[in-house]
């Protein structure tokens, strides 16, 4: 049994790390994450209190890791998954195939597709390589489709075809059994088309073979809109044998946000966590940032912001409380 805890204060993660006591009929380790841009204290008592799993908001991305050719940058990502080591937490991987947030170097270097295919390799090799037996799942493939649901034209599928993503995902279970092996995408949250698109290159690797283990839903959401169809949407992807996780959530108000959209946000945590949990293969749920002093949402949509559980001063908000309610059903 887990011991009583605060209302305010630990509730995101139930016990010893795992929510095996919580929801006894799934599989152990489920975990509640936050992705990280830097920990300031303040944010590591956060996490260390309230999560058992982290992700590097950026430190991990190729333009990070390998800014010039060979000339490599571990430090932000050491320090992360050293602090995730000494404190008992999970790391997701973030992420080694993308269109975006790439050096300059593999797109300028005019390389023939076999030369590509080997830089690809070399990459995926060395960060599974680095991390071995240390990040319990990889976003191998991020962002591949477009909103209709064919492939995104990028450096990867222009001169590689889409053979890539199998490829990558290959490439890594070789580099690193362990991990599961993820493809991960925005607004495939919805039965839609690009979540279709998805689903067929799913069942397709999953057919030939190809050691793809998860789908991560980034679940990035406007207040109020979550699809109604998301339950049944990652319940058909789980339904394949596949993991479903809920990776980068947040959910952005237009500023400044009233008290009407702060509870209707807390209803969107809740509902958007109990959307995964409640589906037989759902392996946790991540939020995209802690606090609202430092997240994505204010540089990327004009005109929103406080789409995180804690507020600029880490206060709790009330987001904060149903995403616990959505991860404690039986509280
Ligand atoms: C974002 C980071 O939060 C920003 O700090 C960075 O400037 C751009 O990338 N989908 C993803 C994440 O998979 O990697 C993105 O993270 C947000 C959207």
């Amino acid at each position: 049994m887990r011991p009583p805890r605060s209302p305010v204060h630990g509730n995101l993660t139930a016990g010893r790390g795992d929510w095996g006591d919580v929801a006894p009929a799934s599989p152990p380790h489920r975990r509640s994450g936050a992705a990280l841009r830097n920990r300031p204290p303040p944010v590591t008592t956060v996490l260390n209190r309230e999560f058992n799993s982290v992700t590097a908001e950026n430190a991990m991305k190729w333009d990070a890791l390998e800014p010039s050719r060979n000339s490599y940058n571990w430090a932000a990502a050491d320090r992360l998954v050293n602090h995730a080591a000494a404190h008992n937490q999970g790391v997701r991987g973030h992420t080694l195939v993308w269109h975006y947030q790439n050096p300059s170097w593999p797109a300028n270097g005019n390389f023939s597709a076999s030369e590509l295919n080997t830089i690809l390799r070399k990459h995926i090799d060395t960060a599974l390589g680095r991390y071995k037996g240390k990040i319990y799942a990889w976003d191998v493939v991020n962002e591949a489709f477009n909103e209709d649901g064919s492939m995104r034209n990028s450096l990867w599928q222009g001169k590689l075809g889409s053979g890539y993503v199998a490829n990558a995902l290959r490439w890594g279970h070789a580099a690193d059994p362990s991990p599961k092996l993820y493809i991960n995408d925005y607004n495939i949250e919805a039965d839609n088309a690009k979540s279709d698109g998805l689903y067929n290159l799913a069942r397709q690797l999953l057919a030939q073979g190809v050691p793809l283990h998860g789908i991560g839903f980034q679940a990035h959401f406007v207040v109020g809109r979550l699809p109604s169809s998301m339950k049944a949407n990652l319940k058909r992807f789980s339904d394949l044998g596949l993991e479903v996780s809920i990776t980068e959530l947040d959910v952005r108000i237009p500023m400044p946000a009233s008290s009407a959209e702060l509870a209707q946000q807390s209803t969107d945590y809740k509902t958007a966590t109990e959307n995964c949990l409640g589906v037989p293969r759902c392996a946790g749920v991540t939020v995209w940032g802690i606090t609202d002093k430092y997240s994505w949402v204010p540089g990327t949509f004009s005109g929103y912001g406080a789409a995180l559980p804690y507020n600029g001063s880490y206060g709790a908000k009330p987001a904060y409380q149903g995403l616990s309610d959505g991860l404690n059903p039986q509280a």
